[in-house]
């Protein structure tokens, strides 16, 4: 894995070259309630955090302090209770339902915690189908590109059980760029990863973030990777509060 790989992809896949193709989030007076039955779990209270279009956030917090809900709400994929979640200045839910599903499908890039890759595809067939579903030409070509970007060029047909864990997080990683996002959410992104890998996903993201201006926001409870982010936010029982920030 080297930088020129990755180089290379962003002049391939990336029309964009302006200083705005990385995407702003803003966090506004959310709240997350979750309610099972008579039980309710406020996951976040009143959190504000506004991350600015190519910066590189760590989000940390202790498990079951509101990681994984601050990013199903930063990637459109559920509604707060209470507050506003905006992308370029838009509000995600204020915004008819196609609209919302392209504007996520353009420009945001996720990796989930649990993994994004389907067991029974090859990883060339995972990362064609963010692809297909967004009616991209030449899918085959560009699934080979981003999997070459990420150093898998000679895995293309192996399945997610033949590939290392580092391997599968590569994979992950190219599906999360097939659409060339503005910013890349990940959750936990190298949860599994034994201390060299976890480096080596961490460098991955920050080439991504300093060559191509992506914003990138990881969610983590691994502090050696939290460091190597531009700032570092904690979430305390649902609360956000800055823990350092690049001009501290
Ligand atoms: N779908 C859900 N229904 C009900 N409660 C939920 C749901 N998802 C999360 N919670 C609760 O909300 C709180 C925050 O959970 P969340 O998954 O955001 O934590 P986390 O910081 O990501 O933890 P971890 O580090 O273990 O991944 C927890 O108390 C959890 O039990
Ligand atoms: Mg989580």
């Amino acid at each position: 894995m080297s930088a020129v790989h990755l180089q290379s992809s962003s002049q391939h896949l990336s029309s964009h070259q302006s200083s705005s193709y990385g995407a702003a989030l803003h966090v506004r007076d959310v709240f997350k309630i979750y309610k099972e039955g008579e039980i309710e779990t406020v996951a976040l209270r009143g959190a504000n955090l506004e991350i600015e279009s190519g910066e590189f956030v760590a989000v940390v917090g202790r498990s079951g302090s509101g990681k994984s809900t601050l990013f199903s709400l930063l990637a459109g994929l559920s509604e707060p209770t209470a507050g506003r979640i905006e992308i370029d200045g838009r509000d995600l839910m204020s915004l008819p339902e196609l609209e919302r599903s392209a504007l996520r499908r353009d420009r945001i890039g996720v990796t989930f915690q649990s993994g994004n890759l389907l067991p029974f595809l090859t990883a060339l067939e995972n990362v064609e189908l963010p692809l297909q579903l967004s009616g991209k030409p030449d899918v085959r070509g560009r699934a080979e590109r981003l999997l070459e970007s990420v150093g898998l060029k000679q895995r293309l047909s192996s399945r997610p059980a033949q590939l290392s864990g580092g391997e599968q997080a590569r994979v992950a990683l190219a599906m999360a760029l097939a659409n060339d996002p503005g910013v890349l959410l990940a959750d936990e992104p190298t949860g599994e990863l034994d201390t060299q890998t976890a480096a080596e996903i961490m460098r991955m993201l920050e080439e991504l973030n300093v060559e191509r201006g992506l914003t990138v926001v990881v969610v983590t409870h691994n502090p050696a990777l939290a460091a190597r982010a531009g700032r570092v936010v904690r979430i305390t029982d649902g609360a956000l509060t800055p823990e350092r920030s690049v001009n501290a």
